[in-house]
């Protein structure tokens, strides 16, 4: 079967693929000595491995400033698409001197490992503190995503870059389902509308709640937790999947829920991040989104439904991906089921929904959330993942 079978087209038309062949792989190894080299973060790591198998579509690279400049000042990139979030490789002055247009430049990841190339076509000096307003919405260094913004180089680097090899994932293999095959596993399925479904947190019953609303009005549902850099209090990659697990064994119907890594970073930037999510989960061959209450914020940085209404402002079908909106969900005591504002008449003292911060500090204090926000399998379970 050919993409153009797929319940939705890749952003821009077709699927990116930088992952390098054979060949090219060997021509890069027997060079990788010779060749200019640049340390990525943990960020752009993963935005190049994002880039690589089509996440990005259609990014082939970091953003040249053209792009740049259309994205953080218009939300669309040069060619008229879309785009909320600068894809951007930066480096110091000093690195930034040493290389010359034209260069093949060696990627390394943070640990020093080769892992890609770029083709370098250009090099721009850019304003952190107008990205930061433009895309954060905030320049306050407390923020997580300013914070990379201001802490990396000053230099963009930009071209089309090459991964060196898609490695299976050192935790999560079997759930590294990238975009290509995600795309097939529908296709197999039969499945015409799929809803994607982001997170970084635990999963509690509002997000199985949200999660099968949607469900209920579409033929599969993709969950899809992002395994990439999140800020340090963030509960950990392995523990989130740990309990996605729990959730697949027991709580899902296997034959109408994938559950597959998203290798992407956080950014922490809110509605922008929100539509950036969506765009990403349309590379996946998602035709709808969720997006619930507070989606990719932190602090009180962006209002409640913010990010659902940034969604109004850019035009749907250039979108191409529909957002599922959904208000704050909570379990209500009076109907005695999940709900929302929405659906229930309860007054908040009928409502029992817990903030992160409020579920973290009852593990560490050895106590239990209760089985109204969370199932009791993934209550224990991030008890345990707490002890150890
Ligand atoms: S996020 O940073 O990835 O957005 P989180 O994992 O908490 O954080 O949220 C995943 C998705 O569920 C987002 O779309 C978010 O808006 C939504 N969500 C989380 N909690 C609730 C809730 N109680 N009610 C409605 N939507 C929620």
């Amino acid at each position: 079967m050919t993409q153009h079978q797929d319940a939705i087209a890749p952003h821009g038309g077709s699927l990116i693929n930088r992952v390098a062949s054979e060949a090219q792989k060997q021509d890069f190894l027997a060079k990788s000595d010779s060749l200019p080299r640049v340390q990525l973060d943990k960020r752009a790591t993963s935005d190049l491995e994002m880039i690589a198998i089509g996440g990005f579509s259609p990014l082939a690279g970091f953003m040249g400033p053209a792009d740049y400049e259309q994205v953080v000042n218009h939300m669309h990139l040069e060619n008229g698409l879309p785009w909320s979030i600068p894809v951007t490789l930066s480096v110091d002055e000093e690195v930034a001197a040493s290389l010359t247009i034209g260069d093949i430049v060696r990627l390394d990841d943070p640990t020093g490992t080769f892992v890609g190339v770029i083709e370098l076509t250009e090099k721009y000096t850019y304003d952190k503190k107008h990205e930061a307003t433009q895309v954060y919405k905030t320049d306050d260094l407390q923020h997580p995503g300013v914070k990379v913004v201001f802490d990396q180089g000053s230099v963009n680097l930009a071209g089309p870059v090459w991964l060196l090899e898609r490695q299976p994932h050192p935790q999560f293999p079997s759930y590294q389902i990238d975009p290509a095959i995600s795309r097939q596993l529908f296709r197999e399925r039969g499945w015409k509308t799929i809803v994607g479904f982001q997170t970084r947190n635990p999963i509690h019953r509002a997000h199985e709640y949200i999660q099968k609303c949607a469900l209920e009005t579409v033929d599969g549902l993709f969950l899809h937790p992002l395994v990439g850099a999140t800020k340090s209090d963030d509960i950990p990659a392995d523990v989130r999947m740990r309990c996605y697990e729990i959730m697949m064994e027991h709580y899902f119907p296997q034959d109408r829920v994938i559950l597959a890594i998203n290798p992407a970073a956080m950014r922490y930037a809110g509605p922008r991040e929100a539509i950036f999510h969506a765009l990403v989960r349309k590379n996946y061959g998602c035709t709808h989104f969720i997006v619930g209450r507070d989606h990719a914020g932190v602090g009180d940085y962006y209002g409640t439904y913010d990010a659902q209404h940034i969604f109004d402002t850019l035009d749907a079908q250039a979108l191409g991906i529909a957002p599922m909106k959904f208000e704050h969900a909570f379990y209500c005591k009076k109907t005695q089921s999940m709900a929302t504002t929405k659906t229930s008449p309860s007054g908040p003292e009928d409502r029992i929904h817990l903030s992160g911060t409020k579920v973290r500090e009852m593990l560490r204090r050895g106590e239990l959330p209760p089985p109204e926000f969370s199932r009791p399998e993934v209550a224990s379970e991030l008890a345990s993942a707490m002890k150890a």
